[in-house]
């Protein structure tokens, strides 16, 4: 096994934060990983996810150094030209926390006349996707390698996207770690404030704990709409992850949930 690190992973765990893997997390089908908290010095947010010191692959690492620039945006604090980014004028959904990448790309392939822009903090995960990119004539995807929560607030206008996809995000199963789950108040508030009318946000988890939280937050949103009775039947479009496979082979069960942001004026940040 190649223990190969990017520079952005050499976060140090403090001891006392180790978290155990999740059912639905990136890349643990392939290597030993450790969860911890860490938030970088002048955060003004708890993050919802830790560095760590993950396997990549020299593939992935390879992908990495010679694909990153074709296909990634970095992080900025301006708003992105979403029309000069993807070359084209088209809906553009954004997908945080992809993982290891084969949701966003399978859904891109199926869904040509749409942009995907898919946020992601890990290398390995990031990796992963550029090389299925690499190898596919998928030319809809755009990355952004930071903390989604950043990229929403600094780098996408108000009343934009088409749609939101979070799938199997971290659950933080503990109590005490809930604060760092991304489904909260607040930053559905800024998902909500960056959909165009008629748009959506489609979140799913094998964690019913989670899952009663977010129909909880999204349903008390203004500016969304749930699209079902509770919770929604997977669309078509989402294929079933290897992930998702998995927990339901353990008996999780699985929710699906689609909210459509309303035509109502998002209040003025
Ligand atoms: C449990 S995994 C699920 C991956 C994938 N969506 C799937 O269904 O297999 C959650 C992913 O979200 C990423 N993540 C968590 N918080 C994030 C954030 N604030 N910004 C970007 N990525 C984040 C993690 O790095 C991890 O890869």
């Amino acid at each position: 096994m190649n223990n190969q690190t990017h520079p952005t992973d050499e976060h140090s765990p403090p001891p006392d934060e180790k978290q155990p893997l999740s059912t639905g997390a990136a890349g643990d089908d392939d290597t030993t990983q450790i969860r911890t908290s860490s938030a970088p010095s002048g955060s003004s947010h708890i993050r919802s996810f830790v560095h760590r010191r993950a396997h990549i692959t020299p593939g992935q690492k390879e992908a990495l150094d010679r694909l990153l620039p074709q296909w990634s945006i970095p992080y900025q604090t301006s708003v992105l030209d979403l029309a000069q980014t993807f070359g084209r004028q088209a809906p553009t959904v954004l997908e945080i926390g992809f993982g290891m990448g084969e949701t966003t790309h399978a859904i891109a392939a199926r869904r040509p006349e749409d942009n995907f822009l898919g946020v992601e903090v890990f290398n390995a995960g990031v990796g992963a996707l550029l090389k299925r990119i690499d190898g596919s004539d998928v030319r809809n995807i755009r990355i952004i390698q930071h903390d989604a929560v950043e990229v929403v607030r600094d780098m996408i206008a108000p009343g934009t996207l088409a749609g939101v996809h979070i799938y199997f995000p971290d659950p933080w199963p503990k109590k005490r770690h809930h604060k760092r789950r991304l489904v909260q108040p607040p930053f559905i508030a800024l998902l909500a404030s960056r959909l165009a009318p008629g748009g959506y946000i489609h979140c799913a988890t094998d964690w019913e704990n989670y899952a009663e939280q977010m129909l909880d937050v999204l349903s008390a949103e203004p500016l969304l709409a749930n699209t079902a009775n509770g919770y929604a039947p997977r669309p078509d479009f989402r294929p079933q992850t290897k992930f998702e496979t998995r927990g339901l082979r353990l008996g999780h069960g699985v929710w699906d949930l689609i909210f459509q942001r309303t035509s109502q004026a998002a209040p003025a940040a």
